[in-house]
């Protein structure tokens, strides 16, 4: 897992140089700062982005998230200039692209590699030639082509699979090929819009790896656009949430998901990990246990066992795990909880009394 700023390995194949400022900081590999995004003008204006300042270092994995229609894709769409932004400046590289022509542009789209949901591979031609294409359009020589082809299909694992056309291969096979094209000309950036949405369990774990190595072997910086909480659980180590166009939060992933600040964020974390009771669950475990129910807050810590483990041993608390777990992130645990409480009223007041004085503790209604 990359651990943003330090995350690429020093002299990998396709190592982004990494813009330098004064002492140890590193400048971010990409900003936007206070950008907004207006579609159409008058009474059908859409804004697609209001105002979303971000940084986004080399070596991460970023993720981005939020409901259908925030915005994502447009915000990724800026970062190679595929939409220009109405107001604000996006910096990358140390280059302010929204300043620039459309033939500097293009030099700065050559560093950068998309990949799509339905992969955007084209059907005539065959493994191969859709990897090849973007080293013909950059006109490398015939004999450099077929050497980077050749690394790449044996990078992506589909070395026997150069003279199959699109349609013969299974939708994770045909993502790797679009990662291998994304990847040709040693982008430092590679951007993902819901890449794994139409693959399977599986097949979407295949491919995170994937990109996993893409980004730990390689150097490149990765953005991916989910809305599927557990992608960015098992790859990205940063995440901005987007909400109708506003970046309502961003962080680390386990800051984000130990702490949602926003509702929009609690309610995507809480989809995701499934943790917190609903109006059934609730019913069913009212019904099948009779003690007082609370949720708690689990976290990195070994406080809540212990305030247990004391309350049963001094008075006659009994208690159970009724509902609830604990992920697991490259830096952290967290979770919520169901616990029932047994015992007479007082000792399960004083235990609840305790956990408060520990986490955070509700009570299930
Ligand atoms: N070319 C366009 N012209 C007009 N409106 C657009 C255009 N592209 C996007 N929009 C609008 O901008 C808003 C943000 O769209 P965007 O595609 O970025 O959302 P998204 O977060 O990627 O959604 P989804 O999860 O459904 O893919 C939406 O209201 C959308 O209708
Ligand atoms: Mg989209």
């Amino acid at each position: 897992m990359s651990t943003g700023a330090e995350g690429a390995p020093a002299g990998a194949p396709s190592s982004p140089d990494r813009p330098r400022t004064d002492g140890d900081t590193v400048a971010p590999l990409i900003q936007f700062q206070d950008v907004s995004k207006t579609f159409g003008q008058g009474p059908d204006a859409v804004s697609a982005l209001r105002g979303v300042t971000l940084d986004i270092q080399a070596g991460d994995i970023f993720a981005i998230i939020g409901g259908s229609g925030a915005g994502k894709s447009t915000l990724v769409r800026m970062i190679n200039a595929l939409e220009s932004a109405t107001a604000g400046h996006i910096v990358i590289e140390g280059t302010d692209i929204t300043t620039l022509s459309e033939r500097e542009l293009r030099q700065v789209r050559s560093r950068m590699g998309m990949i799509f949901q339905q992969f955007n591979l084209m059907r005539s031609r065959h493994v191969y030639g859709n990897i090849a294409y973007p080293l013909k359009i950059a006109k490398w020589p015939k004999d450099k082509q077929k050497a980077r082809v050749t690394e790449l299909l044996n990078f992506v694992g589909l070395l026997d699979k150069a003279w199959s056309y699109p349609d013969q291969l299974s939708g994770g096979q045909k993502q790797r090929v679009g990662i291998a094209r994304a990847l040709a000309t040693n982008p430092s950036i590679l951007l993902a819009d819901e890449s794994t949405s139409a693959l399977d369990p599986e097949t979407t774990e295949d491919v995170l790896r994937l990109l996993q190595r893409v980004n730990s072997e390689l150097g490149v910086t990765v953005v991916v656009i989910t809305h599927e909480m557990d992608v960015v659980r098992s790859i990205a180590n940063r995440v901005a949430v987007l909400d109708r166009g506003r970046l309502i939060e961003v962080g680390s992933v386990y800051e984000v998901f130990s702490r949602p600040q926003a509702d929009t964020t609690r309610k995507f974390v809480e989809s995701a990990l499934r943790d917190r009771p609903d109006g059934v669950d609730v019913e069913r475990l009212k019904q099948r246990h009779q003690g007082r129910l609370v949720l708690v807050d689990v976290t990195n810590d070994d406080r809540i066992g212990r305030v247990l483990a004391h309350r049963a041993r001094v008075s006659d608390l009994e208690f159970d795990f009724v509902f609830g777990g604990i992920t697991s992130l490259h830096d952290g645990s967290f979770g919520k909880i169901t616990l029932e409480l047994v015992g007479s009223p007082d000792s399960v007041d004083r235990t609840v009394a305790d956990l408060r004085a520990v986490t955070v503790v509700e009570d299930v209604a």
